[in-house]
């Protein structure tokens, strides 16, 4: 019997009346016997440990980087946060004043509306991992510049690679452009009709938080695109790599 604890279990409890269908913790597997874990030559867990010891690894590297400009003026490293099990990475452009202050992403004024996007979705922060394109502060908020993207890009695939979640979510345009190499004229609204892909996994865009700050009429799409992600990771929407999925919401 699975333990329900997280918002997200309550709410696929509610959604379908019966047994929780979804975790987003891959380490809650409790269906496996122990034997089956213990016996195999590599179980889950070890790669799992072993991908949580490179992660603090990969952060303390990070945390001395100086590959842009951007480690002359900042305060902080923001390197993500969250639940490093986790089978949800958010993903978005950069911090700014206030993460810089704290060193911990979406702390700010977008931060608190991401916060309130989790809680209508009942999904806690801990439920799920936080990153950015950049790790550090770009001066006066710019837009990241495409040299410190690319700069910065290699930390984020090694967390992915790491975290292995089963979907991730561009939160605004910034991110979408910079890992999928698209023309930054693109818009949201287009990229939001499909299921894309990214390194094999499911993609999905949405708007930003601060974007919502300006137009909180959109925040019900984010909702709608957060819906697209559940059922990603409860299985009820089937995707494959190479999957194109047209999606009207
Ligand atoms: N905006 C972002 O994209 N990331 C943060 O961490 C904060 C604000």
């Amino acid at each position: 019997m699975m333990d329900c604890k997280t918002g997200l279990q309550q709410y696929f409890r509610q959604l379908a009346e019966e047994e929780p269908i979804l975790i987003l913790d891959r380490k809650s597997t409790p269906e496996i016997p122990e034997t089956v874990n213990s016996n195999s030559e590599r179980s889950e867990e070890s790669v799992d440990d072993e991908n949580l010891h490179k992660l603090v690894k990969l952060e303390q590297e990070v945390s001395t980087c100086t590959l842009c400009e951007l480690s002359r003026t900042r305060h902080s490293v923001i390197f993500g946060v969250g639940n490093p099990h986790s089978r949800l990475l958010l993903i978005g452009e950069a911090p700014g004043a206030d993460e810089d202050a704290q060193g911990i992403p979406f702390v700010g004024r977008a931060g608190k509306m991401l916060d309130k996007v989790l809680k209508d979705l009942k999904l806690e922060r801990s439920e799920l991992y936080i990153a950015n394109i950049l790790k550090c502060r770009p001066p006066g908020n710019r837009d990241p510049l495409p040299s410190e993207a690319a700069a910065c890009l290699p930390y984020l695939l090694q967390q992915i690679e790491l975290i292995q979640p089963d979907v991730i979510v561009a939160l605004g345009k910034v991110a979408a452009v910079r890992l999928l190499k698209l023309s930054p004229n693109i818009s949201v609204k287009s990229l939001r009709d499909s299921i894309l892909e990214y390194r094999k996994r499911p993609f999905v865009v949405t708007y930003h938080p601060s974007y919502l700050l300006r137009y909180p009429g959109e925040k019900i799409s984010v909702l709608k695109d957060m819906q697209v992600v559940l059922k990603l990771l409860s299985g009820e929407i089937k995707w494959q790599p190479g999957d194109m999925t047209k999606f009207l919401k």
